[in-house]
């Protein structure tokens, strides 16, 4: 099946971004939101990405070109030309289901559906559909536009030619697509969740401050970042978000949130895009370790 048109339901910080490779790899692009600010800050987002691979001469047409073959919306009937969809709105089961309850009798029948959800059970997302045999998981990671891998998630009932065509889509992005089942977590946060949770219990015993413990990973295992840095990036609300799913589906300790995540979640620190986590980052340029505020949950 050949795709010409791609759909992304959400313009958020992923959504933006896999719009962007699809467009960059020669897609036309229909970006759903349900509100223009949404669209607008996200395409700021794109352009301002796409401007730093121009300079870096990473990209193989001229910005302008790449953007023209974007469109964003807010009418689900825009959606409806679209080949292959790829849904990247609010990590919740509920109101996922509801977007492809509304979108499935809009989309072409031939068209492929797909969630880029972290945890959530493809299964249970697919089942909202009236073609789960034409559901994938494709799940990309942060940042999209320089982030290699892209994990394509099979369920028991998608048809064969769709997942090949799901695995092939990967690679026309620029990707690097690794073939996974739908258990939450997939491969790569079955092993990153547990990793990170278990660097806030070494806080929260007292093994290192903020700083030590990032440099230690950093610095002793080659690591792009240390375990707080990444948190804060990726988001201590998304975090949160998945371990609850991980430890409903495996009902294991090492996906229980540690108490300090969850507090500082229900505090409203959620890490670099609301300006604090275990880092102040009020100047991104020079994040600040939150030890002292953190102190009277953490031993020194
Ligand atoms: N688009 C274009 N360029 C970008 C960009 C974007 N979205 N984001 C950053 N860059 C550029 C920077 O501007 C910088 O450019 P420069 O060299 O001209 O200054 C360059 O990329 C390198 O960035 P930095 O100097 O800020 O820092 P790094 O060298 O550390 O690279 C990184 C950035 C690629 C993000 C690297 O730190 C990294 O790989 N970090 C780990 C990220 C990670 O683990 N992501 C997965 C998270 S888990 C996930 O997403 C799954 C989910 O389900 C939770």
């Amino acid at each position: 099946m050949e795709i010409r048109k791609v759909g992304v339901l959400g313009c958020g910080l992923m959504g933006s971004g896999i719009a962007q490779v699809s467009a960059t790899a020669g897609f036309d692009v229909v970006v759903l939101e349900v509100d223009q600010k949404f669209l607008d800050r996200g395409f700021a987002g794109i352009g301002r990405s796409l401007e730093k691979l121009a300079e870096k001469g990473a990209l193989k047409e001229p910005a302008q070109k790449i953007l023209a073959r974007l469109q964003g919306t807010t009418r689900k009937d825009d959606l409806a030309g679209c080949d292959f969809i790829v849904e990247a709105i609010i990590e919740n089961l509920e109101e996922k289901r509801k977007m492809f309850v509304s979108l499935d009798p809009v989309v072409k029948p031939a068209a492929i559906l797909a969630s880029n959800t972290s945890s959530i059970s493809i299964t249970e997302i697919m089942t909202a559909t009236k073609r789960p045999e034409r559901f994938v998981g494709l799940h990309f990671f942060n940042p999209v536009p320089l982030m290699k891998l892209v994990e394509v998630v099979r369920t028991i009932v998608t048809a064969s030619d769709v997942y090949e065509t799901a695995y092939e889509f990967g690679k026309k992005l620029g990707k690097v697509p690794v073939r996974t089942t739908d258990k939450s977590g997939f491969i790569v946060n079955r092993l990153l969740v547990p990793y990170l949770l278990d660097a806030i219990r070494a806080y929260e015993e007292g093994v290192g401050s903020i700083t030590d413990i990032d440099a230690g990973m950093k610095l002793g295992c080659g690591y792009p970042m240390g375990p707080f840095t990444l948190l804060d990036f990726v988001g201590l609300d998304t975090t949160y978000y998945i371990t609850n799913v991980m430890f409903d589906e495996f009902k294991e300790k090492r996906f229980a949130s540690p108490s300090l995540l969850r507090r500082m979640v229900m505090a409203g620190w959620y890490g670099k895009k609301n300006g604090k986590g275990f880092y102040d980052w009020s100047n991104p340029e020079k994040p600040v370790p939150q030890d002292s505020a953190l102190r009277g949950l953490a031993k020194e």
